[in-house]
Order: C-alpha cells, then structure tokens, then sequence
C-alpha cells in the first residue's frame, strides 16, 4: 500500500468547495479532512481540484489513420486538458462493428492510453448479431447522418429494430442526429452553385437536418423505450423538441465546446479548419445552447475531439474532412467563463465528470468522494495564457482556438492516484478501461 497526500486544495465537491487535504491510498480517495497524513505529500498552495474530466465524445484514429491521432497522442492531449476518463467513437477505419474489432482496439491500440477509457461501439446496417455478443461498452453508438467515416444507419426499420435490442439489454443508445436525406439534398443543391465558402457548407447541413433527426430518434424511442444520449446539440429546434418530449424520455443531451464557443462568424477567419458535423451555428442559436447548459437541459460538454491534419484542412470546404480538435482547449474555456462569472465551478464539475459519469454509468469515477478512483486535476485559476498549438499534444497539431488567451487552465492530472501530467509535461503511463455500473 502506498499513500500521499494533497495538502492545502481547495475540492471542489457536489454542493460545495471543501479547503484541506485529501489522502489517496494506492489508487483511491481514501478521506477528505484538515492534517492528514501519508508517505508522500505534496502541497497545493490553495489551488482548486476538480474530479477529473470524463470526456464521453472523442475520436482517436486507429486504426486508420494514426497520422492524425493516436492513441498515445490523444490521451496525452486528454491528460494535459484535464481529462482522466475517455471515451472513443466508432468511426474509425475499419470501424468497430464486431466483437473482434473491439477486442483489436482494446488490445492492439488502447493499451497505450495515457488516461482511463471506454469505448462505443458502432450500429451498421448489419451488425445485430455482434450487437446480442457485445458487453462492457459505453453505448451503441448511431450515425442517422454521414460524418467521417463510413458509418451510417439510414434504413428506419434497422434502426428501430435495433433501438428495441437494445432496449433489452439495457445499453444506451448515443446518436448523431442529423438527417441524411436533407444533407444529400442541400449538398447538391449548393455544390451546383459552384460555391466553395464555409457557409455554404453549414447551409448544406442546415437546423433543420438536426432537428428532424431528433424527432426521429425521439419518437423511435418512445416506442422503443430505448435510453437514449443525443451527441453534440446546437439548435434552438432540438431544445425545444427536447423540452417538449423529455418528460417521457430516458435522454441525455451533450454539447460540444467549439458549438458554445465559436459561430458562423467564424467561418471566413478559420474556412475550413471550421468544418466541423454539425456545423457551427447563428449567435442565436449559440445563447439558446448557453441557455440550456446553464439551466440544465444539457446534460454534459464533451469534446468531440475530432482532429484532422492541418494538410487535409487545407482542401476546399467540400473535400477538407469535418471535425476539430478540442481536448486540450475545454477544460481552460470552461475555467476562463468560471473567472468572468458566468459558470461556477460546480457547475462545470456536473458538467464534464459527474454528469457523464452517471450518464454512461461509469463505476467509481466522476466525484471527490472517499471510494471513488482518485482522478483528479488540479487548476491554477490565476493562470493566463494562449492557446498555442506549438506546444499541444494532439498529433494534428492545430486548435480553432490558437491565440485565445485564458485564464484558468489545468496544472497537474492524476489518473487513480498517479501524477500523469505536470506543466507541460506528461509524466506517465497509466491508462486501464473502466468497468460500468
Ligand atoms: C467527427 C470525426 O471527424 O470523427 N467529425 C465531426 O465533424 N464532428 C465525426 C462526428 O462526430 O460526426
Ligand atoms: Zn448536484
Ligand atoms: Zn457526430
Ligand atoms: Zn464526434
């Protein structure tokens, strides 16, 4: 056994701020008091510690195209933003639609994880079979749209079929909402025009292909009494579908932070290092998203850390791919509205570690509490910097933030009681998958 302390930390728990220390004992929260005592100690100087985050949307690349990200890289870009938890999307090359392929991915490229993971598991139009086999995953994850990669459930039988398994085995259903036919159509539509800006993109996947994909999967799972988790919202129609509806529905909803912060008036500084599924929104529709974080109709902020060389970005606005980067880069805009006053830190906990803990029903992990894995970040708020992409860890290299200056960033990551990240630097290795409730 081996124990240290955290002396002098401002916690930041459910409800309150406790200021002391924390003793952690090999990999757990042991207790939480004033004078504790251990074989090491480390003190804090009146920082805050947040749970680390659970961040419940990334896409690593492998296998595929490891060029863009790895799993070493990744989760160490997740690491250095505070990050202790992740959870992997599908889409990759090939995608995981069978047992096997996830065992490969557990294997072959998790294995190399800085931080704690979980992984979702692809819908294809053919995998029902690997769906009855699969165990230990975060959700089944459903592409009603097409996004990068190849997957895609556009047949309404499959999906609600599968809706009904799932249903019975108890696994949540995550979705990406957006509906195919509108975008094929809109795409011709204004690839005719022979426009190539940033908006015309957007206007490609307009409000409209968001908000009828999630009426489709609200009523598909009304019927299917499926739990249901909608990736990534950023409409004002999809929030008033979801308060209409939510009363009758197991449904989460998650907000990606390039959506909170950047719109499209971003579009002619960033072109297409911009494009990302869905597509940045009006001012209007960034304050209603503000609004339901703030009152609580979104569940949790994730990532959607999607990164993409600089080099494919810098094709035309139809052939660059869709998706930025974003773990390093949530957690420092998160703390930089805390120090303007327009979140509290509580909030951001419930945000991005307790909320997704509970959501995807993560054992142990999301809270400062005596049992629970000790992840944890501690944050200098007095910190001020830029976001510079000379020194992130993401492989791809760029964020849609560079040159945002912040207050607030993440100085010290422990993934279940190690140091795996301190200034810039990532200490260690440490990364096992989490087992669910
Ligand atoms: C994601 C990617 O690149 O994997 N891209 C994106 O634009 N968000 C896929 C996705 O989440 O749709
Ligand atoms: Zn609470
Ligand atoms: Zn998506
Ligand atoms: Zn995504």
């Amino acid at each position: 056994m081996s124990s240290i302390v955290l002396k002098n930390g401002k916690f930041v728990l459910l409800e309150k701020v406790f200021a002391g220390d924390l003793l952690i004992v090999d990999e757990s929260i042991y207790k939480i008091g004033k004078g504790l005592k251990g074989d090491e100690e480390m003190d804090l100087e009146g920082k805050y510690v947040l749970p680390g985050l659970i961040d419940a949307h990334v896409h690593f690349r492998e296998p595929g195209a490891g060029e863009k990200e790895d799993w070493y890289t990744g989760s160490c870009a997740a690491a250095a933003g505070g990050v202790t938890t992740v959870l992997e999307m599908p889409n990759t090359n090939p995608p995981t639609i069978t047992k096997k392929l996830l065992d490969e991915k557990r294997k072959k490229y998790a294995s190399k994880s800085v931080v704690d993971y979980g992984f979702h598991f692809g819908a294809s139009t053919g995998n029902m079979d690997e769906l009855r086999k699969i165990d230990r995953i975060a959700s089944v994850k459903f592409y009603m749209g097409s996004t990068t990669g190849s997957l895609l459930v556009e047949s309404d039988s499959i999906l609600l079929d599968e809706l009904h398994m799932l249903y019975g085995r108890d696994i949540l259903a995550t979705v990406h909402a957006e509906d195919e036919r509108i975008i094929t159509e809109q795409t011709k539509k204004l690839k005719a025009t022979g426009r190539t800006d940033a908006s015309a993109y957007a206007e490609s996947r307009p409000n409209k292909a968001a908000a009828e994909a999630v009426k489709k999967i609200i009523s598909f799972s009304l019927k299917a009494k499926n739990r249901l988790h909608i990736c990534h919202i950023t409409t004002q129609e999809e929030l008033a579908l979801l308060s209409k509806n939510r009363k009758d529905l197991q449904v989460s909803v998650e907000a990606s932070p390039h959506h909170l912060f950047l719109t499209e008036d971003d579009f002619e500084r960033l072109g297409s290092l911009a494009k990302t599924n869905p597509p940045l929104r009006s001012k209007k529709d960034q304050a209603a998203l503000w609004a339901a974080v703030k009152d609580g109709t979104v569940d949790i902020i994730a990532t959607d850390h999607a990164p993409h060389t600089l080099e494919s970005k810098k094709r035309d606005i139809w052939a660059a791919p869709a998706g930025v980067p974003g773990l390093e880069t949530m957690l420092p805009l998160l703390l930089n509205e805390v120090n303007k006053k327009t979140l509290t830190l509580n909030q951001v906990i419930h945000l991005t570690s307790e909320n997704p803990s509970r959501m995807f029903g993560i054992r142990n992990k999301g809270r400062i509490k005596a049992g629970y894995d000790a992840d944890l970040v501690v944050v200098d708020m007095d910190l001020e910097k830029k976001v510079d992409n000379e020194k992130l860890f993401t492989k791809c290299g760029w964020s849609p933030f560079a040159g945002w200056k912040l207050k607030g960033w993440p100085v010290k990551t422990f993934v279940r009681g190690r140091l795996v990240y301190d200034n810039g630097k990532i200490i260690k290795t440490k990364g096992k998958e989490v087992s669910y409730v």
